[in-house]
């Protein structure tokens, strides 16, 4: 396929800039969408410094389950299809679970959960006509094991592996792969800033994140990487 699309949230800093400068760079034509424009156009203008098509920035608080549909009208209008959607953006707030407010909580389930039924939804519909296309998320090692501090988190990205897998299981009767990834922690501004966030000393790198990403998307489309787990090789290595 000539200039296959991929529609990437959360592509204003972190694993989705790497991601979206990954995709970029292989010839992808993208749509990169977060809140911040200026931080997108930024992303977009690497893209295009090392090669790459112009991409359509988009900016959408996922908040705002209006702001989902106007995106993936735009992503339609502008290109005519995705192939690739990257579910990427999140919240992280990590706090002993009686600081928890109830906004934070409402953040975080809105942004890692709602937001990818609903942005999923709307772009499977065309996948399924041309039967082919792969719907990435970007869970964490969070949505598989609970942590001090990590409730509500632990709880929308558990709440993502359950969506992926029965998804997995219904798209893949239409050649529609859905790849769900679970990194631990990746030196990017979400743990930088948090500090109950967990470190070891050698974190991962958000571009280690995308080039399994684009491994996974990459491999013969008769192969699904279901599920990837992501970790650094040796957290004591200094
Ligand atoms: N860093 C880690 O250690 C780690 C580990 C495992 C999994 N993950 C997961 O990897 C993904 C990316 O994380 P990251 O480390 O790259 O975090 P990050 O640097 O904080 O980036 C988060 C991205 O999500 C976007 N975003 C947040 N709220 C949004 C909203 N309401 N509407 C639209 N976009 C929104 C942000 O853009 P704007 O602020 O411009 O809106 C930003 O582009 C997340 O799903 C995270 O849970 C991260």
């Amino acid at each position: 396929m000539d200039h296959p699309v991929a529609l990437i949230t959360g592509a204003s800093r972190g694993i989705g800039r790497a991601l979206a400068l990954k995709f970029g760079a292989a010839g992808y034509r993208t749509v990169l969408t977060a809140r911040q424009q200026e931080a997108l156009q930024e992303t977009a203008t690497m893209i295009e410094k090392q090669g790459g098509h112009q991409p359509l920035t988009v900016a959408v608080d996922l908040m705002d389950m209006k702001q989902i549909e106007a995106l993936a009208r735009q992503a339609e209008d502008a290109f005519g299809r995705v192939d690739v959607l990257v579910n990427n953006a999140g919240v992280l707030h990590l706090k002993p679970f009686l600081e928890i407010t109830p906004d934070e909580l409402e953040e975080m389930l809105k942004v890692n959960i709602q937001a990818v039924f609903e942005l999923t939804r709307r772009v499977v519909p065309g996948m399924i006509e041309r039967r082919s296309g792969s719907i990435v998320n970007i869970a964490s090692l969070a949505g598989k094991h609970g942590f001090k501090t990590g409730t509500g988190y632990a709880a929308t990205k558990f709440a993502l592996r359950g969506f992926a897998q029965s998804l997995m299981l219904e798209l893949r009767e239409h050649d529609i792969r859905v790849i769900t990834v679970f990194p631990g922690s990746v030196h990017t501004r979400m743990i930088g800033r948090n500090p109950h966030a967990p470190r070891s000393e050698t974190m991962l790198q958000a571009e280690d994140v995308a080039h399994a990403v684009f491994a996974a998307v990459s491999v013969d489309s008769r192969a699904m990487m279901s599920e990837i787990d992501i970790r650094p090789s040796n957290p004591k290595r200094g």
